[in-house]
């Protein structure tokens, strides 16, 4: 039967306790972690989010009756125990940060009785993640991931703080919206009051935090619940945190210097890491020629050498007919793997597969200066020593190539470069690289859409001496638009805003939206233009992958208390689920054929 805690307040949390509490009495309160009854003496590992604590319970110090319910206590109990702090009778308990006391019990409550959990509440915890997140509240209860979100809300406290430091007002943006494009499908919300008419989830606050520079805030931040549907993976979620922010009369600069003090702060009060600024900087064109990707992990070397001058010319037609088509010829020198066994290699190939190359040429120096090699036979000897001179290699290496369009070969060995660093252990899990990656593309062309799409999104400023080609060569214009990469992770991103209405306009142009359609749906910011518009600029830090980077998880998961699965679906509540009918005449909502049969 569960007791009240009437007449007792807590003193300490658990874990709080230390050999300075020695010769107190004090009230703790928490889970039971463990209890091991040894006859005459009963042990009890108490947990709080604070730590564990030993408690013993000694007929002569607590009485019968205590006793009797200390021999009671099962895993994930709820008590209160009052007893006197005293230095460890046995070995101190290196592990513990109370490991040097013990606390002997004089009285015991039981205030909740558990039943004996789905699976043991510890840390490092091998039960399968589903189970986990199907009783998430027990799991929240492990060590390791309170440790997370203890690190996360220390996160949060510091950015409020340097933001506020620096003049940033906090000010929330509306959930229910206007779709804002970012790239990602719509979480949509059916009106009631409007029959038909749907809000749709915010993807960003971008228009809203734009508007109040219009309004003339100055400095805005908001710690802000984004939603986008979108393919999950382990760094991305359906509703993900932003550190969103947005400065008026300000350029690139201003934004760069701004967000790496806030970086750097935040890492050093949270787990006393010591960025140096100012961070490096890399232009998008340089990351994506020396490391295959905007986002490169800068831990490890093994960049891309661009080969096609060196075998222009040669008889291997998978190298020829890419040149010929246009396309490019780069390799990676996998330094020391020339023994590679082939089945290992073979494997990297169906993972190149994965990324879109068609297959991956290969070329290894043996410790006798002989190659073996997937072309070899289609090369003359010097056209050989030519491209393993142009790869650096070395007796021993492994050389790697791709022969494609220049974006399938960046995409092929940007990310192979990743796989096999990862394989071969070449990265320094230490270390935390970051790195500036500037001047993006405005646009991309879409094959799909056969249109251009705006890279970073459609409010994004061109680079002022590229303004002129707008018109002319819209895909070589580049932008004011700049990401933070934290080892290999885009950890946040922003640009320059246009903030001329005819730049706007031009810009829908160039997307393909007709002047009604823009005005339809972004008429409200092309209006605030036209009365009074700051040059204003910004960028938004992705909080969940920042946690996540900082606390090393390999997973936005652990480090959001209640995370979604890949197919979006949270396991605890089942959400979403199907609605009443009621619900849904309320909302002159039918749903068709094919989904009622689904449900
Ligand atoms: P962007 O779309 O680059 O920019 O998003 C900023 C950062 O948010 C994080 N992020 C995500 N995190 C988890 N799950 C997701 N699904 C997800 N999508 C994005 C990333 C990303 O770098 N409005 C602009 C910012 C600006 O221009 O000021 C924006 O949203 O870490
Ligand atoms: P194939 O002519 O398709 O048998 O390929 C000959 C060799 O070239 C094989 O080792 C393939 O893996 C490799 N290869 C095929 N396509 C490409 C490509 N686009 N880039 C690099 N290597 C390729």
């Amino acid at each position: 039967m569960a007791e009240s805690m009437k007449g007792l307040k807590r003193t300490y949390r658990c874990g709080e306790l230390t050999a300075a509490n020695v010769g107190e009495t004090v009230t703790v309160m928490g889970w039971v972690q463990k209890q091991r009854n040894k006859g005459g003496i009963i042990f009890l590992d108490l947990r709080d989010r604070a730590g564990i604590l030993q408690v013993i319970f000694e007929e002569s110090d607590c009485g019968a009756e205590n006793f009797e319910k200390a021999s009671k206590l099962r895993s994930e109990f709820v008590v209160a125990v009052v007893g006197k702090v005293t230095k460890r009778e046995g070995a101190v308990n290196e592990n513990l940060a109370t490991g040097e006391i013990e606390v002997r019990a004089e009285s015991v409550r039981i205030l909740s009785e558990a039943e004996t959990p789905p699976f043991p509440v510890e840390a490092d915890s091998k039960t399968k993640e589903e189970l986990r997140l199907k009783y998430r509240y027990l799991d929240l209860r492990r060590p390791d991931i309170q440790k997370n979100l203890i690190l996360r809300s220390k996160i949060t406290t510091s950015i409020r703080s340097f933001m506020a430091g620096e003049g940033f007002l906090e000010i929330e943006t509306p959930i229910l919206c206007k779709s804002t494009p970012e790239g990602a499908r719509d979480y949509l919300v059916p009106s009631r009051v409007h029959p038909g008419n749907f809000y749709a989830l915010p993807q960003s606050p971008q228009i809203f935090k734009q508007l109040l520079m219009c309004s003339g805030y100055d400095r805005y931040f908001q710690i802000a619940k984004c939603f986008r549907d979108e393919d999950l993976r382990a760094d991305r979620q359906p509703e993900f945190t932003q550190m969103d922010m947005e400065m008026s009369f300000v350029d690139v600069d201003d934004v760069i210097d701004a967000t790496e003090r806030m970086v750097q702060k935040v890492c050093e009060d949270v787990i006393g890491l010591k960025v140096q600024l100012p961070i490096k900087r890399m232009t998008w064109n340089e990351a994506m020629n020396r490391f295959g990707s905007d986002k490169p992990d800068t831990r490890f070397g093994m960049e891309l050498v661009d080969v096609s001058e060196v075998v222009k010319g040669c008889e291997f037609g998978v190298f020829t007919s890419a040149l010929e088509a246009g396309g490019s010829v780069r390799g990676i020198n996998v330094k020391g793997q020339a023994e590679m066994p082939r089945k290992k290699i073979d494997a990297l190939v169906e993972f190149a597969k994965g990324y879109g190359a068609k297959g991956l040429a290969y070329l290894s120096v043996q410790p006798d200066g002989s190659y073996k090699s997937s072309f070899a036979k289609f090369m003359t000897e010097e056209q050989l020593k030519a491209l393993v001179e142009a790869m650096d290699g070395q007796k021993g290496d492994l050389l790697l190539f791709a022969a494609d369009k220049l974006k399938v070969v960046w995409s092929v060995l940007g990310a192979l470069r990743c796989e096999v660093a990862r394989q071969l252990d070449l990265i320094d899990n230490d270390k935390f690289d970051f790195l500036w990656v500037t001047e993006f593309p405005l646009l991309e062309w879409s094959e799909e859409e056969n249109r251009f799409v705006a890279m970073h999104h459609p409010f994004t400023m061109p680079m002022d001496e590229d303004l002129q080609f707008l018109d002319s060569d819209p895909g070589k214009v580049r932008a004011k638009a700049y990401d933070i990469v934290l080892n290999g992770v885009e950890l946040g991103g922003g640009s320059v805003r246009i903030f001329q209405s005819d730049v706007q306009e031009k810009m829908f142009e160039v997307l393909g939206f007709t002047k009604e359609q823009a005005y339809d749906r972004f008429g409200f910011l092309l209006n605030a233009f036209k009365y009074g518009v700051p040059p204003h600029a910004g960028l938004a830090i992705g909080l969940d992958r920042f946690v996540m980077l900082l606390v090393k998880a390999d997973n936005i998961r652990e480090v959001i208390a209640f995370p979604k699965v890949k197919d979006a679906s949270c396991l605890m509540t089942d959400a979403p689920n199907v609605v009443g009918d009621i619900q849904l005449k309320e909302l002159c909502i039918q749903l068709s054929e094919v989904q009622q049969a689904e449900e």
